[in-house]
């Protein structure tokens, strides 16, 4: 994809860092934002500092766990702007408690799969058919995580981001068969200072928590080395689209980090003794 300017961009999770970032690089070029997040307020300010910039703006307060309100959200997009070029499934969150595969709560569950799996999926099947008919060139982007190459343990999040990664290398596939027009995009960051070790600030009746109203003490020590260690979303952003200009589909923050892990995946898997390789002592959660 070469020309931003004048075309649209939908990003989902656009309140809050990475996909906000990625709305500032969108209307920096040039193009027309629709910014979608489930946090009204901080949506509202992320409008008007884009606003500020006299760009284009529509605002849809969305819970992509919904597909009835992320098909809204396409109608709304497709109705303002005549036509989608650039769409980032991005909203994500972290998960809550977590546990063991036997004992986290169905409730997280499925609010996380709903957010961070089934929101991209939706996101595909209400955008995609109706870029496709348009016939212009565009890009469909997916977040997933350097969790989502890596094995570990049952998390939530990290299935879900291995679902997310799956399900985008096989888009790519589809597209180049049947759009080619179309680019898939995976975007598989490693850490990024935002407020994702927060997300339960955004979770549904009935998600236990450790701490209620609080992050507890692991997730606090975890956010605040994010703020200090992690890469600024808008670094995130400008990978995402230069990877749309060059016609990249993965898209690695931190390289070192994927091709490590995803090494000692790939040996665990063809080893002889038919075992994956022990957990390393510093083993990242997701
Ligand atoms: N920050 C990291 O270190 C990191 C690493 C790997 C992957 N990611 C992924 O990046 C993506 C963006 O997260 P971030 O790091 O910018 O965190 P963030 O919390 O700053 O932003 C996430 C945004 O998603 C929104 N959101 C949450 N639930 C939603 C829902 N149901 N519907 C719509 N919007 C919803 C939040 O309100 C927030 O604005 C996520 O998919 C996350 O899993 C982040």
């Amino acid at each position: 994809m070469q020309d931003f300017k004048g075309k649209t961009a939908v990003i989902t999770g656009a309140a809050s860092g990475i996909g906000e970032a990625l709305a500032h690089e969108a209307a920096n070029r040039g193009m027309n934002v629709v910014l979608a997040d489930i946090e009204a307020p901080r949506l509202a300010d992320v409008e008007a500092a884009l606003r500020d910039k006299g760009a284009e703006v529509l605002s849809v307060v969305t819970d992509t766990s919904s597909k009835d309100a992320v098909f809204a959200l396409a109608d709304a997009a497709f109705e303002r702007f005549g036509n989608v070029h650039f769409l980032a499934n991005n909203a994500g969150v972290a998960g809550a408690k977590g546990g063991t595969a036997w004992s986290t709560d169905d409730a997280e569950w499925d609010w996380v799969m709903g957010v961070n799996w089934k929101g991209v999926r939706y996101g595909v099947q209400a955008f995609v058919p109706r870029m496709i008919e348009a016939g212009e060139e565009g890009a469909i982007v997916s977040t997933s995580s350097i969790m989502g190459l890596n094995t570990g343990t049952t998390s939530p999040y990290n299935i879900s981001k291995h679902a997310v990664a799956r399900f985008m290398e096989g888009l790519y596939y589809d597209l180049q068969m049947e759009a080619p027009k179309l680019q898939a995009i995976l975007l598989c960051p490693g850490p990024i200072a935002t407020e994702i070790v927060k997300s339960t600030r955004n979770r549904p009746d009935g998600v236990p928590v450790e701490e209620e109203g609080s992050l507890g003490h692991r997730g606090e020590v975890f956010h605040n080395w994010l703020q200090e260690e992690g890469m600024t979303p808008e670094e995130v952003s400008g990978m995402v689209f230069a990877a749309a200009e060059d016609g990249s589909f993965y898209v690695h923050t931190h390289p070192e980090y994927v091709t490590a892990s995803f090494l000692r995946r790939v040996k665990g898997v063809t080893s002889e003794d038919k075992l994956p390789l022990p957990l390393p002592k510093d083993f990242i959660e997701g």
